[in-house]
């Protein structure tokens, strides 16, 4: 008999997830020209047998100047989608986990270097980086690039490529797809106040600056099949005086739920790192804001935020903090944190027939 919360199953949408656990999206900055690699089959081929409830494969673009980094995955095409759906399939060999991808558009955080060499955004003229885009010409604090102003006719064409986007996702077979409006890339860029100065439609009232993320999902909506889903991860306060805060994403998330999404995935900051103010970085930093949000919402909400511990997880959707837990760098660091969880809290994973005498404990 499984007593235990975190391996009791609940539904995202139509999809039954096994337990609670989520794998976040995590860049792998692996990719060529937008196109996975041979990275991302082992990487998500490792990652389809951790046991874990869903997977959201990292953020994905929704064209070339979208990208974080020059090795950014994408959806923008024929070539892309293909590359991406070969990553699906090999996943579903062995593995019937609810996948998702997550469709972004990075704006003022595009034209990166790879995470791993630097920090530094690259000059538009040097040979992998190029102009970037936001809501307001505003370079980030800590310098960097200032962005072009999208007008009112570019701002309609990249919600058409979001919409496009989620459509080429489920064409090549994943489930789902989770926009980012979090962590300081495109959408947030509108939501905040401190990223968006405009005067138009678009700018300055709570309803204004909600309004591109909100016609991304009503394009997203419109092109999906009755059998998919959407969710929405955001960043529910910037950690900025006079920013983006908790009482807004509230009304956002409201919104959301209007619009049938699947569910809301609650992380935090990202907007400047030079003018945030994060709180001590302990265990679950952000589940009050998971916690806040779902007393709000109707929809499913996916915690996140230096959860390594099975025993806090557990007592996370125990004590209703979320709906499900995301582990990000703890999946990284052991691909099999899910089938330790349930060996240590008394529950099951599906595990590869072959692994299956890999164990003391019988999974
Ligand atoms: C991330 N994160 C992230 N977030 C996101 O929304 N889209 C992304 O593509 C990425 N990429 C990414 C790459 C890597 C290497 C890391 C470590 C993180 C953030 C991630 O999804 C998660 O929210 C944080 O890592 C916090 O959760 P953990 O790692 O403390 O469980």
């Amino acid at each position: 008999m499984n007593s235990s919360n975190l391996f009791s199953e609940k539904n995202i949408g139509p999809f039954q997830l096994k337990n609670r656990i989520v794998i976040p999206p995590m860049c792998q900055y692996s990719a060529a020209n937008g196109q996975a690699t041979d990275w991302h089959l082992m990487h998500y081929g490792n990652l389809a047998l951790s046991g874990a409830g869903m997977l959201i494969v990292e953020a994905t673009a929704v064209c070339p100047e979208g990208r974080i980094s020059y090795a950014d995955l994408g959806l923008w095409d024929k070539n892309t989608a293909q590359a991406l759906r070969k990553v699906v399939d090999f996943m579903r060999l062995h593995s019937s986990m609810p996948l998702a991808v997550q469709i972004a558009h990075a704006g003022r955080k595009a034209s990166t270097d790879l995470s791993w060499k630097s920090d530094d955004y690259l000059p538009a003229d040097s040979a992998n980086g190029w102009q970037t885009v936001a809501p307001s010409a505003i370079a980030q604090s800590t310098g960097g690039t200032v962005p072009h102003e999208l007008t009112n006719a570019e701002i309609k064409i990249i919600v058409e490529q979001f919409a496009e986007a989620s459509a080429r996702a489920i064409a090549i077979g994943f489930d789902m797809v989770e926009l980012h409006a979090a962590h300081g890339y495109l959408m947030h860029e509108f939501l905040s106040p401190i990223t968006n100065k405009r005067t138009d439609e678009y700018g300055g009232s709570l309803e204004n600056r909600m309004r591109f993320p909100l016609e991304v999902v009503d394009a997203v909506r419109a092109v999906l099949p009755a059998n998919t889903a959407f969710g929405v991860r955001i960043s529910a306060t910037d950690w900025i005086d006079r920013g983006w805060d908790l009482s807004q994403s509230i009304v956002f998330a409201k919104e959301l739920d209007k619009r049938g999404c699947g569910y809301i995935h609650v992380s935090g900051g990202g907007l400047d790192g030079g003018l945030q103010k994060l709180p001590p970085l302990q265990s679950g930093y952000q589940l009050s804001f998971a916690e806040a949000l779902k007393k709000e919402v109707v929809m499913p909400v996916i915690g996140v935020g230096l959860i390594t511990d099975p025993f806090e997880a557990e007592k996370a959707i125990a004590e209703e903090k979320a709906d499900f837990i995301a582990v990000g760098r703890g999946m990284l660091y052991d691909p099999r944190w899910a089938w330790h969880a349930a060996a240590a809290l008394g529950g099951q994973v599906v595990a590869p027939a072959q692994y299956l005498r890999s164990s003391p404990h019988p999974y």
